[in-house]
């Protein structure tokens, strides 16, 4: 087999890049470990940047978004029974978008299956060859049988623990890690929303998270020891808890119900220098991750493919390498800003063990900062609406 550019990873970082190069006649294939029922099967973040969703548009996959995605002008951070209200238009005339990043995927797919690409599921032992050569090429085991493509460009969209970034021999490779000593146990439940608006509060028990999918579907979190297990919380358990850390007016009209879904993901922060090798770019959770707290996982993901797809179409479309040569240090200005953001808003509003008294003090003050300076506000919205590409 031959194509342009080999795909490594069909999760929304490989589809996005692969509709975006396929709408500019470059040629794509997607290897893909695993099934399209697993891959759609994960629960994930909600919240679009405007960004985002102009990609999206670019890439032709808003339909369904735009129909059924609810922009958001705010969101709320509570500190006990305070509610601080981060007006994201008011501030910076911007908004988000609430879509779950799941339905994100099942669109790419249905626009890929309707641009014709090769999606090929099930692969295994994928290895990168060659990627400091102009020749790279991919083998795999493709339904039991060895295979290779030959490609001009290979793109690591296969998340953090994928072979792309192993590929990078350790001693070009830098990597930058915060590992944070909490989860996140969340749950979907067909509920309504707490709330218009998100809710991220910060209590003495710890962080708990109000968020949504649609009017009659609710997602919520609480921050947990990482040595709870989602099987030891009982939906009741779950309730409590999330309302002794909710505001006091919110808690009288939340709905409960039976969770459809609940799980504990783990807090981290990382970043790996640089993103390109020769031939290989990373892109996505390939690269780098983020604490959910600023909801900005896809997001990130989405500006890395806006620098790829820009790289790779004009180096192969017009023969101008200047774009993909700078895609690394282009990519990576960005992330870095979105890391700071994501990790001041988990340290802002998250308990820490064995934290000394100085700590609570502080998030109390950036809280109350909050409250009180419409800059400090301003300054917050600009980065979780997302900053400029
Ligand atoms: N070969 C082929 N595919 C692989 C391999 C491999 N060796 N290793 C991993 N994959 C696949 C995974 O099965 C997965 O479907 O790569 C895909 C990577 O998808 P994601 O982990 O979703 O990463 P990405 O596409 O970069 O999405 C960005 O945004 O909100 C965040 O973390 C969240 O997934 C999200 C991310
Ligand atoms: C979600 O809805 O799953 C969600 C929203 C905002 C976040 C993280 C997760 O910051």
């Amino acid at each position: 087999m031959k194509t342009d550019v080999v795909i490594i990873g069909g999760g929304p970082s490989g589809l996005l890049l692969s509709q975006l190069l396929n709408k500019a006649g470059v040629e794509t294939i997607i290897l893909e470990r695993s099934s399209r029922e697993h891959v759609l099967s994960r629960i994930r973040a909600g919240v679009l940047e405007w960004g985002t969703v102009d990609l999206l548009q670019e890439a032709g996959v808003d339909e369904r978004l735009r129909r059924e995605g609810i922009p958001h002008d705010g969101c709320y951070l509570a500190d006990e029974d305070q509610m601080i209200h981060i007006d994201f238009h008011g501030l910076t005339n911007k908004r988000s978008m609430v879509y779950g990043q799941t339905e994100v995927t099942k669109d790419l797919y249905a626009a890929q299956d309707r641009q014709g690409t090769p999606i090929l599921h099930g692969v295994e032992d994928v290895v990168i060859n060659d990627p400091k050569s102009d020749a790279p090429y991919v083998t795999c085991i493709l339904d039991g049988t060895p295979t290779r493509i030959d490609c001009r460009y290979v793109a690591g969209c296969d998340g953090f623990h994928g072979v792309s970034r192993k590929t990078i021999p350790e001693t070009v490779r830098e990597e930058f890690e915060r590992v944070y000593p909490f989860g996140w146990l969340g749950i979907l439940s067909e509920t309504p929303p707490a709330n218009d608006e998100l809710i991220y509060c910060h209590s003495d028990r710890g962080f708990a998270l109000c968020s949504m999918r649609n009017e009659n579907l609710s997602r919520y979190y609480i921050q947990v020891p990482l040595t709870d297990k989602p099987e030891n919380w009982s939906d009741d358990e779950f309730w409590a808890e999330l309302k002794r850390r909710m505001p006091a007016q919110s808690v009288e009209t939340l709905v409960t119900g039976p969770s459809i879904e609940k799980s504990i993901a783990p807090l981290r922060s990382f970043v790996t220098e640089p993103m390109s090798w020769g031939r290989l770019f990373l892109v996505g959770d390939a690269a780098h991750i983020v604490p959910p707290t600023g909801a900005k996982g896809l997001n990130l993901a989405a500006s890395d493919v806006f620098y790829l797809k820009e790289g790779l179409i004009d180096a192969i479309v017009n023969g101008d390498s200047t774009k993909l040569d700078a895609y690394s240090d282009r990519a990576l200005a960005r992330i870095w800003k979105a890391m700071r953001f994501s990790w001041e808003m988990t340290t802002m509003l998250h308990q820490f063990d064995g934290e000394d008294s100085f700590a609570p003090q502080m998030r109390k003050a950036t809280l109350d900062h909050l409250a009180r300076s419409e800059s400090a506000r301003r300054d917050l919205a600009e980065n979780y609406i997302g900053l400029p590409y």
